[in-house]
This record gives C-alpha cells, structure tokens and sequence, in this order.
C-alpha cells in the first residue's frame, strides 16, 4: 500500500510539478530512469548447454589439477548475449552432489536465480533444469551454484555473462579476468578440508595460489594506440583484491556490471567476492618494460597479478564516448528512517562450531526452515534505507539477489558512489548505509559472498511486493 502512495506521488511531482512530500518521495522519482522496470525481450533465443562435471585441467601453473568445471573448463564458458535477447541455458548435473545456478547480479524472474529451497529445487545428480531469463541490464555478470558454494566455486564452478549494449562500444580489445584464489594442498591438489574452523573463525578460506583465468602467471600483450575494456570479476571464496594499474591510464567504467555517472580513477576499489570492474586501459605509446598489475589489498604485502606488455605497431584509437548512467545521488537518503538495521556478528555452535549470523540468526545452508526465519519486506518502488552494522572483527562482502544499491555512508560519514552495486564490503566494526528501490518482486537472498561466511549461517531473505 505504501508503495503504491509513493508511486502515485512520484508520478505526481514529475507530472505537475511542485516538489514531493517527503524524501522517500523524491528519492523515488530521483530514481526515476536509473535502470529499466522490464526486460525488452527481441525474441532472439541463445541457447546454451551447461553440464557440470569432476575432471581434471591444466591449470595453475600448468600441472594437472582435479576440479570441477562447467563443460570442462575453469573460468567455465563465457556466454555472451546482447540486450534484449534471451538465455535459455540447460543445465546438468554430473556432480556426485546437488547443485543450482545463481546468476550474480542478473534481475531475473525469481524462479531462475537458482536459490535451492527457495526458488527451485535443488537439481539432483544426474537431472537438469532449464533457465530462462532476459537481462535487463547489460554489463558483466557471472554464475556459479548456490548449494554447497564454498566448496563447489573452489573446486572451479563459475562462469562469466557478458550481456553486450544494444550497440557495444567499440574497444579495440575487450579481455575478461576472472581472479581467484586457491587453497592448494602440499600434494599440488585443491585442499580437501572445507569450512574449516579456521576459515570459519577469519574471513573465510584465503588460498595460496592467486590465478587470472586459472592461471597463476598472466601476460598480456597489447599494442600501442589501443584503448580496452577489462572485465574483471572475483570468484574467490573470501579474498578480497585491490587491483592497482600502477602508472597506467585506468578508469573504471562499470561496477557489479552497470555503468558510472561518470568514469572514475580506477583506484583503490576494492573487489570484494562477487563484485565486478570493468576497466578501461589505455595504451597511447608502447613501453619499454613490461606494466604490472598489483593487488594491493595489503599494502604492506601486494600480490603481483599480472604483467602488460605494450609493443608493435601503433593502431588508431577508438573514438567513443562511455554511456553515462543516471545514477541517483540520494541526498537526502540519511534522512529516510532506516527500514532496518542488519545486525552481523558470530556466535559458537552451530553444524561448523561456529555460526555467522544477521540479526541473530543462522540461517541453515538448505534453506529448509526458511519459511521459520525473519525475513525483511521491503515495497517495490519504494525507496528503503537499508543499515548494516557488523557488530564482528571479520570483514562481510554483503550482497543482496535481484537488486542494485547504492552505498550512502560508512560509519555515519556520507559517500556518494557515483554508480550502483550488488556487492560491498562491509570492514570490521564499520556500520554502512545503502539506498535501494526494488525493482524486482520476489524473495531473494542477501548473504555474505565469503562463501564460508554464508555456508554457516550469513543469508538471509528480502521479499519484495
Ligand atoms: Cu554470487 Cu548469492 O551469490
Ligand atoms: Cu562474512
């Protein structure tokens, strides 16, 4: 009822001029143009085949390694579409468990995100599930199951979705990175232990080999005049990475796959599990040594991530200006009573010894006794401001299903993130607040994306009506 209120207001304001009411009112028609209610389907239909299956790859450093993969391939296939088209992606279980397929950050029909218990059955091994859906948004979106995930996207199930713009923009290169983090045994194999008390008392399970595309060692060759867009996503279990394009001319152009107000220095952003950044480089001479990317999440201790070798012939650079996206400012979005404060913290017990909880609760990894636990209720085009305040040392990468956000404040200080999200990192003891108006009916997840985190209890459910 509410909702339907501030709709008819919103549409009032913008119709017949004279400001709204109240600031839930005028954030809503702020929001008015963000990103579109419906999915404009073209009526083309891609079909993929996605079978998931043990086997073993050359990855790493080029050792066999046993994983599980999608279509025996770790990063899995890169499906790519345009906007407007439609996905119709069979699904098949050859894992000796069951499994799903998330769409991460993808606005889909609440029965295609791929939540056991909640928006499907879990697919058993040896059955299959189709899933179609058409994105709403266009940008760099992934998959990877959501039973069992700290230990199925370990073991190398997860795949990039590209949904291109109507018209894509002509970058003389487009590369995707998809960064991970394993956990590799003295043997050279992928650590059995899961969930273990250690990983479930720090920030979930940081390995020891950090790879691009599966790999440990990544060099990319460019040449001179090219301008590029880099995809980059993280599909590690907890690692947290800053890239750092040292003296390169980096700007990010989008973030959890939707573009900024404006490009930004691609500086210091932290890709948290689950958020993407896409990058612009741009090479306008060539170098003498090899550029290096860095992951200075730890300043004191960066990680190198790769190197970029810039040489040959200069090639004409590509002319084109980035979609800017109208991104609401919310400046009066402190001032709209939270809806709620999600209180994370930890207590013992628990099937792990160890629960991680919002407001409390563990919520079970089946989600069986879901329909038992709280769940927060929020009205579909309404403005709602949300408070996460992490009451644990730990660090949380919260991340909510069907619906993007924008960060408001970190500890009461107001920031304006000129872009929306569908992950952020919420830093030990830090309270943040974000703005969202759902878009999207349905009950999602919101969890934490160290899969470790959420395996013990991090999740909970919105329900938008
Ligand atoms: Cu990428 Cu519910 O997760
Ligand atoms: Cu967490």
């Amino acid at each position: 009822m509410r909702c339907r209120f501030l709709i008819v207001l919103a549409v009032t304001a913008c119709g017949g001029g004279g400001a709204p009411a109240s600031p839930e009112a005028r954030a809503v028609v702020e929001f008015v143009g963000a990103y579109p209610d419906e999915a404009k389907p073209t009526g083309v239909v891609r079909e993929f085949a996605i079978v998931a299956e043990p086997t073993e790859l050359a990855l790493l450093d080029g050792k066999p390694l046993r994983v599980w993969a999608y279509n025996g391939q770790v990063p899995g296939p890169t499906l790519r579409v345009k906007l407007g088209e439609t996905l119709r992606v069979t699904f098949t279980n050859k894992l000796p468990q069951e499994s799903t397929i998330h769409w991460h950050g993808v606005r889909v029909p609440n029965g295609m995100d791929g939540v056991p218990g909640i928006t499907q059955p879990a697919v058993q091994p040896g059955e299959s599930f189709v899933y179609e859906f058409t994105p709403k948004d266009a940008g760099t979106f992934w998959f990877h199951p959501h039973v069992r995930a700290s230990e199925q996207v370990e073991r190398g199930l997860y795949g990039v979705l590209i949904v291109e713009d109507a018209s894509p923009l002509p970058y003389s290169r487009e590369v995707v990175w998809v960064l991970d983090d394993w956990s590799i045994d003295p043997s050279g194999q992928i650590a059995g232990q899961f969930n273990t008390r250690h990983d479930l008392m720090h920030d979930g399970r940081w390995g020891n080999a950090l790879t691009i595309n599966g790999k440990t060692s990544t060099e990319l060759r460019v040449q001179p005049g090219e301008r590029m867009r880099l995809r980059m996503l993280s599909s590690a279990n907890g690692r947290v990475f800053v890239p750092d394009f040292g003296e390169l001319d980096a700007k990010v152009v989008a973030v959890d796959g939707m573009y900024l107000r404006e490009p930004m220095a691609a500086r210091g952003f932290e890709l948290a599990p689950g958020n993407r950044l896409d990058v612009e480089l741009a090479f306008d001479r060539s170098v003498a040594a090899p550029l290096e990317v860095w992951d200075r999440f730890y300043a004191q201790r960066p990680n190198r991530l790769a190197t970029i070798v810039v040489d040959g012939p200069l090639v004409e650079t590509p002319r084109f200006e980035v979609p800017k996206a109208r991104v609401p400012v919310w400046a009066e979005g402190l001032e709209v009573p939270a809806t709620h404060d999600f209180r994370l913290n930890s207590r013992g017990g628990g099937p792990y010894g160890i629960a991680w909880t919002i407001d409390g609760v563990a919520m079970s990894a089946d989600h069986a006794h879901h329909e038992m636990h709280p769940s927060l209720s929020l009205a579909k085009g309404a403005f709602a401001r949300l408070t996460f305040t992490n009451e644990s040392a730990r660090i949380h990468p919260i991340h909510t299903h069907g619906m993007f956000f924008r960060l408001l404040a970190r500890n009461v200080v107001r920031v304006d993130e000129p872009f929306f999200r569908d992950t952020v990192l919420v830093h030990a003891r830090e309270q943040i607040d974000v703005g969202v108006v759902p878009t999207d009916a349905g009950t999602w997840m919101m969890h934490c994306h160290i899969l470790e985190h959420a395996e013990a209890g991090m999740m909970t459910t919105i329900r938008v009506r």
